[in-house]
């Protein structure tokens, strides 16, 4: 499981604040949900074929008996939860964002944790093409405010209910006459689709000439796919058409992408998402379409680390405080406290060291700046004042502290 602590915990922070970002600047509403659910949600709405629901869910049976499922992603609990509480009979379309942790039971390896933390968002109840543009174009956003450079934005149409399913059986038709192994014909009769995915040389060869969907949609969702790009042309959104691109889950249909990152090996999906028009009458809600994303907060903080980004610190300190004797102790401990009202960052020597031990964790704790107060000082109202970065030390009297330190920083 991925876990992070100091320094690293401060980069994870900044990259999942900036994948917030732009969500929050595009009219989502928050949702806090469980991150375990009944199992059979996961079963219905993810899709009983999929690895993620077949191989990979944390799945037990609790206290009473009933099985339930640490949540393997979060589209389904938040389309379940919009039912729940009937969100989807106001204002369309019901814009969602989340946040946290997220549980699969997959082989560990670098950027692929049992444990990861993903934000997300869900657009319910519109089948227009320009909501499509916009999830897409808040991923790509908050990508590139961390400076990202090196990934890329595959696109393609799943088709729907109307076109799918005969583009599936021309697609089975194709698979039969190959030479395949058993497991992957099995695949090809549950889940054809994801044969065009299959990494092996011999697989990719044969079906390098197998139909592709969307050379097989119909007129609507043609139109509806033609619209989504042209969307993304006026924002200037580069993109990929990927027609064999497929996801792990079963809810897809129509507008479906996924962005990548070229430095990340093996689990290059830094974002992925798509359109679901079914998934909301499957968990017995209404049939709306939605359509959103989820974004991998470990893995983006891979790519940032990958393209050397040097992120800016956090919260870093703007004094540090060293007080000699009892009476100063008081002063330091107020001069904090007022600080912190004022939002300035600042912390104090706490323990006896000494002089010269303060002075050391002064420097060790990155502050700005750092003041030494003796009771003598006390009396005379001032303090030393020492710039941590050229090492320029002043008396100043200890009223005009924070407006000095603020003055300075700006
Ligand atoms: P997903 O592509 O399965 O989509 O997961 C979203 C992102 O989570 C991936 O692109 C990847 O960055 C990250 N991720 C997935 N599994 C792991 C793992 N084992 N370790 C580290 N990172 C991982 C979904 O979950 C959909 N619910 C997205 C969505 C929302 N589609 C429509 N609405």
């Amino acid at each position: 499981m991925a876990e992070y602590v100091p320094p690293d915990s401060d980069d994870f922070l900044t990259v999942r604040e900036a994948l917030c970002e732009p969500v929050r600047n595009a009219g989502y509403k928050y949702a806090e949900l469980p991150v375990f659910e009944d199992t059979a949600l996961f079963v219905r709405g993810v899709g009983e074929s999929t690895d993620v629901v077949s191989k990979e869910m944390y799945t037990f049976d609790d206290r009473g008996g009933r099985s339930i499922t640490l949540r393997p992603e979060g589209t389904a609990g938040v389309i379940r939860s919009t039912i729940e509480h009937s969100l989807d009979r106001g204002q369309l379309p019901v814009k969602l964002w989340y946040a946290g942790p997220f549980f699969r039971a997959e082989r560990p390896q670098k950027g692929r944790y049992r444990q990861f933390f993903s934000v997300g968002i869900e657009a319910i109840g519109s089948e227009d093409p320009a909501l499509d543009a916009e999830v897409i174009a808040i991923a790509y956003e908050g990508f590139r405010s961390l400076g990202l450079r090196d990934f890329r934005l595959d696109l393609t149409s799943l088709g729907d209910a109307n076109c799918r399913p005969a583009y599936r059986v021309l697609l089975q038709e194709f698979l039969a006459d190959l030479d395949l192994d058993d497991e992957t014909r099995q695949r090809a009769l549950v889940n054809p689709l994801r044969v065009l995915d299959d990494k092996r040389q011999s697989v990719i060869d044969q079906v390098k000439d197998a139909p592709l969907m969307i050379d097989h949609l119909c007129q609507s969702c043609s139109d509806h796919f033609a619209a989504v790009k042209s969307y993304l042309d006026v924002l200037k959104i580069p993109y990929v058409i990927a027609p064999r691109l497929v996801r792990g889950l079963d809810y897809y249909t129509r507008t479906t992408f996924e962005f990548s990152h070229a430095r990340l090996g093996a689990q290059s999906a830094v974002g992925g998402g798509g359109r679901y028009d079914g998934l909301m009458s499957t968990l017995g809600g209404q049939d709306l379409s939605g359509i959103g994303f989820g974004l991998g907060v470990d893995r983006t903080l891979l790519a940032v680390q990958a393209e050397e980004i040097v992120l800016p610190p956090r919260n870093q300190l703007a004094l540090y405080v060293v007080a000699i004797g009892d009476e100063a102790k008081k002063t330091a401990v107020l001069i904090a406290a007022e600080f912190r009202a004022a939002g300035l960052p600042v912390d104090i020597a706490y323990g006896e060291r000494g002089l010269k031990g303060a002075m050391k964790a002064a420097d060790k704790s990155g502050a700005h700046f750092s003041i030494v107060i003796g009771d003598r000082d006390l009396t005379a109202g001032t303090c030393e004042l020492k710039d941590m970065k050229s090492g320029v030390q002043e008396t100043i009297t200890l009223n005009t502290l924070i407006s000095t330190i603020k003055a300075r920083l700006l």
